[in-house]
């Protein structure tokens, strides 16, 4: 057989029209556009609308989008899925309750045994709506309180942290989620987007695609890392033992959370938006210390290693600021990147084929069978 490279590096499997990467230029288009002005003028309802549709929402299609995705219709769990959550032992994580929870939202699905186009658009508005109540649902039930329902009135971010603290959040809160949504919602085919595609090529539905999304996004080396990052943050403890830590860390060949990709060769162009809100959401609640952290972390392992953030690297930051619990932010990526795993389901089911590589052979061949006595 022909060579092969390790991890599918470089490796091209298909066309899309979803999203680009310039890894050198370090620039990130959906549908052509750069998610630098999409976070800067489009709310992540219409993000998702792009990423689903291929153009931006006008007026008419931009409102009945928001009120199918804020409905209380769309965005309620049932309550048999919350008595099955009440039944899950307190310690299980937010990503396996995602994971079973997402799973078992399929049950309750009208749309389920249907596959075209129209019905698997209905599942997603539905997936994309109810996930954020299942995260929330799960982060109130483990601490002993009864989930909050949703407010149809508060778009996808603001209704999501309403919903975890019972709260309405502020501004700077609600923003810094939405702009996180829109930064985490798609990212070509990265390792949980093809697992998504994999799944979405045998024909099979958008629920157990997103199952597939969901088990590859919680590994530590793709979407679980913003949860690491926060983990080394709390080991450092303060700004001025930043240096000598990760220089050690360094020294001992470590991984380091938060830093390198597979395709960027310069910072990741999300890593900036996500340090700005880090930094102003840290100084608003008086924990500036974390992106100090942070900052310096990213200078010694630039110039060590030549390795730039990505996009983990300041999310956890901004969200440890705003309280969410560390391991909650795998789920919050999930929340995002559900979107896209959506528009490529949607992608692949409408110019299918079967994705199915080939290995390169390296054990025996020809090996005769042995009686299990003689073994
Ligand atoms: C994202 C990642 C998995 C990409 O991996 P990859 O393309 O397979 O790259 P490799 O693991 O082969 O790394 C290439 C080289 O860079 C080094 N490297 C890459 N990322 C590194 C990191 N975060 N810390 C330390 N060294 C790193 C590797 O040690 C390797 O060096 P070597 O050639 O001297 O052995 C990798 O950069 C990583 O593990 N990062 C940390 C986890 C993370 O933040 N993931 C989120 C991604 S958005």
């Amino acid at each position: 057989m022909g060579s092969f490279k390790e991890g599918l590096e470089d490796v091209v499997v298909s066309t899309s029209e979803i999203c680009f990467i310039d890894g050198r230029e370090g620039r990130l288009l959906y549908r052509g556009y750069d998610v630098d002005d999409l976070v800067q003028h489009a709310p992540f309802e219409e993000v998702v609308y792009l990423l689903w549709h291929g153009a931006l929402p006008n007026l008419k299609e931009r409102d009945a989008h928001v009120k199918a995705l804020s409905s209380t219709a769309n965005r309620r769990l049932h309550p048999k899925l919350i008595a099955m959550l009440r039944q899950l032992p307190k310690k299980t994580t937010p990503m396996e309750v995602l994971r079973t929870g997402v799973s078992a939202l399929s049950a309750f699905d009208p749309d389920a045994a249907d596959n075209s186009r129209e019905a698997t658009v209905r599942k997603a508005i539905r997936i994309t709506a109810q996930m954020p109540t299942l995260v929330a649902a799960w982060e109130r039930l483990r601490r002993g309180k009864p989930p909050v329902a949703p407010n149809p009135k508060l778009g996808l971010a603001a209704n999501f942290l309403y919903m975890l603290t019972g709260k309405k959040p502020t501004d700077l809160a609600a923003k810094t989620v939405d702009v996180a949504l829109t930064l985490h919602a798609d990212h070509e085919f990265n390792a949980s987007t093809f697992a998504a595609r994999v799944t979405a090529a045998t024909l099979s539905d958008i629920h157990s695609a997103i199952v597939s999304g969901i088990g590859a996004l919680k590994g530590p080396l793709h979407g679980g890392a913003n949860e690491q990052v926060m983990l080394m943050v709390e080991q450092i403890k303060t700004p001025e033992r930043a240096e000598a830590w990760i220089k050690k860390a360094l020294a001992d060949k470590a991984r380091v959370m938060g830093f390198g990709h597979r395709v960027y060769r310069v910072e990741d162009p999300r890593a900036k938006h996500l340090r700005r809100l880090a930094t102003e959401l840290g100084q608003q609640a008086g924990k500036p210390h974390y992106v100090e952290i942070l900052n310096t972390v990213a200078r010694v392992v630039s110039e060590e290693k030549k390795i730039y953030p990505n996009v983990d690297l300041y999310s956890g930051a901004a969200y440890a600021a705003m309280g969410i619990p560390t391991d909650q932010f795998t789920p919050i990526f999930a929340i995002s990147r559900v979107v896209g795993w959506a528009a490529h389901v949607l992608e692949q089911h409408a110019h299918n084929r079967l994705i199915r590589p080939r290995a390169e052979y390296t054990g025996p061949t020809r090996k005769t069978y042995v009686p299990i006595d003689q073994r």
